[in-house]
């Protein structure tokens, strides 16, 4: 069975009824591709639950296509709280910001694994908000990927994931970010980044203290070993020119390198030509994806700058080669 890839208005119309019926549909986002379903449906949390086999101690995100549903979900604690989201919601959303806030009691216990918070976001993707308001109810969506594995950042990625487990795909094109939204926590006032991202912490200072927990697993997307290709991934150095690669190797680089680098490498996937992050960050687990299809046995990736939105690339870096490394430790 391979499930069926739709397209625009119809695609919109298809995905709304499959929703109405409790069922799970994978979704464009301006980050990743998610795989959604009606977040006060437990039926269709527990579905998308399965069909990403994610343990159920994982909580979702929850999409809204305006800032005015949020307290749907949301419960503020003070009006403190409920000023600061305000002045965030209005610089950042909609787009890659999710935020931990007090849940409502009426939203499945599923949703939020058992948590008193709630992470939504507003998304920026104008088809996933048209499906938000077809069916009037807010979604729940994780990355539309098996557990631990690379994020879709296209449609024909999501049916190569899980198309035997789902049944319809609506394709928005590729994503623009091609990363994870920013997951912040408020903490009296204060800005905790539990997953970096698109929005940078540079960009989060004058909304009040920002800190990242060091080495506290939060959420459970902090664990290392995720976002993982099946093949092994290394990390080298950025000076590469000494570096003498294993036979048949995939070279994951962040610009074009010389002919004399390239030649070392069975097959090559650039991020950005002239070295842009944010063009890295939209390319990067397309390029990963294609590196883990190859013929490549073991791929090499390139130490990216960790400044910006490289600070988020690394972050997926790290995880996505955490069992190589294990594992070559341990030969
Ligand atoms: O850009 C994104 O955020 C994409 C698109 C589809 O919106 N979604 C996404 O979802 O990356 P997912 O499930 O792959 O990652 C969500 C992360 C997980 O690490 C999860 O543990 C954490 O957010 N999370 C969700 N709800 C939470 C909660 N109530 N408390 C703590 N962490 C939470
Ligand atoms: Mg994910």
């Amino acid at each position: 069975m391979s499930a069926r890839i739709v397209h625009g208005v119809e695609g919109i119309r298809d995905s709304v009824e499959l929703l109405r019926q409790g069922g799970v549909v994978g979704l464009p986002t301006e980050t990743v591709y998610g795989l959604a379903g009606n977040a006060f449906d437990p039926m269709a949390i527990a579905r998308i639950f399965e069909a990403k086999g994610r343990p159920i101690s994982d909580p979702l995100i929850v999409h809204i296509p305006e800032v005015g549903w949020l307290e749907r979900v949301v419960h503020f604690s003070s009006e403190e709280q409920r000023d600061l989201v305000e002045r965030l919601a209005a610089n950042f959303w909609p787009g890659p910001l999710t935020l931990l806030l007090p849940r409502r009691p009426e939203l499945p216990d599923l949703v939020t694994a058992g948590s008193e918070f709630v992470a939504v976001r507003v998304t920026a993707h104008p088809l996933f908000q048209e499906v938000l308001r077809g069916i009037g109810s807010p979604l729940a969506a994780p990355s539309a990927n098996r557990f631990g594995r690379i994020s879709p950042t296209s449609a024909m990625d999501v049916q190569l994931e899980l198309s035997e487990s789902i049944d319809l795909i609506l394709d928005g094109g590729c994503c623009e970010h091609g990363l994870e939204s920013t997951i912040v926590a408020l903490r009296e006032g204060k800005l905790e980044i539990l997953r970096p991202g698109p929005i940078t912490s540079d960009q989060l200072t004058e909304y009040g203290h920002v800190f990242t927990p060091n080495g506290i697993v939060n959420t459970p997307g902090s664990l290392p070993g995720h976002y993982a290709p099946k093949k092994g991934l290394h990390i080298i150095e950025s000076d590469i020119h000494g570096f003498l690669p294993r036979a048949n190797s995939g070279y994951l680089a962040f610009t074009t390198p010389s002919p004399e680098i390239r030649e070392r490498f069975s097959q090559v996937e650039v991020l950005s030509p002239l070295g842009d992050l944010r063009e890295a960050a939209a390319n990067f687990y397309g390029a990963l994806r294609r590196l883990d299809n190859s013929k490549a046995d073991i791929i090499y990736a390139v130490r990216l700058p960790e400044e910006g939105i490289g600070l988020a690339i690394m972050d997926r870096l790290k995880r996505a080669s955490y069992g190589s490394q294990h594992l070559s430790q341990s030969h």
